[in-house]
């Protein structure tokens, strides 16, 4: 599908998309936080909304300005996103999980800025594991036959760790990138490996993160029939 000639194939659906990172504070001005640039969830909610679909838009700390067209809920943390993840999800055809979500968040929030004291070394962060908002997803999905596609960076064994990181998650799709130099934090350009819970494997070459939004709607409108 070229840019710009968008067919209404998403006419009368609704999508979810989650997009950027999500921050886990540690006191009111310091927390915990990724390099995610919320560029690929963006792209994946313009290009809905340009092929006709609702598109509700999740943005945790992407900074980049809302989308015409496209309703965008602003989220922090984690748990916020969970919150705002159900909620949207209870109509939608299909939810795509682009955003970084932080594993861990601190255990404690300290209500008042930590200050150093003199002659004390600093304490530990005690952390807790986050919600994995994916797999809780796709465990108990809102709709039957809801979609549900998840993202992930890999290094090593890319391939091998996504198949198995797809099958954990209970998605019907993983976009999996190759993390390298150049590609996926903060750029325009993006190639991946899109795996199917069917054992399917769709390569996106190199280009821009419209091009992988497309396919992945591709994918998505196939699987809703
Ligand atoms: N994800 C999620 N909730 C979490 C962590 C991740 O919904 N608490 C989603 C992400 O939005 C992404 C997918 O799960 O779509 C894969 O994220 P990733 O960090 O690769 O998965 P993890 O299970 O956290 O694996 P890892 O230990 O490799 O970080
Ligand atoms: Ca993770």
């Amino acid at each position: 599908l070229a840019r710009g000639t968008a067919e209404p194939d998403l006419r009368g659906r609704h999508v979810v998309v989650s997009a950027g990172g999500t921050r886990e504070p540690l006191d009111p001005v310091r927390f915990l936080g990724n390099r995610s640039s919320g560029k690929q969830g963006y792209a994946l909610a313009r290009t809905a909304a340009a092929r006709g679909a609702r598109v509700t838009l999740l943005a945790a700390n992407a900074g980049l300005p809302d989308p015409a067209g496209v309703d965008v809920v602003h989220v922090g943390t984690a748990v916020q996103l969970r919150e705002a993840v159900l909620k949207a999800a209870a109509d939608a055809d299909a939810v795509v999980m682009a955003a970084a979500v932080a594993d861990f968040r601190p255990a404690v929030y300290a209500t008042g800025k930590i200050k150093k004291k003199d002659g004390h070394e600093p304490d530990p962060v005690a952390l807790v594991r986050n919600p994995d908002i994916l797999a809780e997803i796709s465990a108990d999905r809102a709709r039957p036959g809801q979609v549900v596609v998840g993202f992930a960076a890999e290094t090593d064994d890319v391939l091998a760790n996504g198949r198995a990181k797809l099958a954990r998650k209970g998605c019907d799709l993983l976009v999996v990138n190759e993390v390298g130099e150049r590609k996926t934090f903060g750029s325009e350009q993006n190639e991946a490996v899109v795996l199917g819970a069917d054992g399917s494997e769709t390569p996106v070459p190199y280009g821009p993160k419209e091009a992988l939004a497309d396919t992945v709607w591709d994918l998505v409108l196939r699987r809703l029939g």
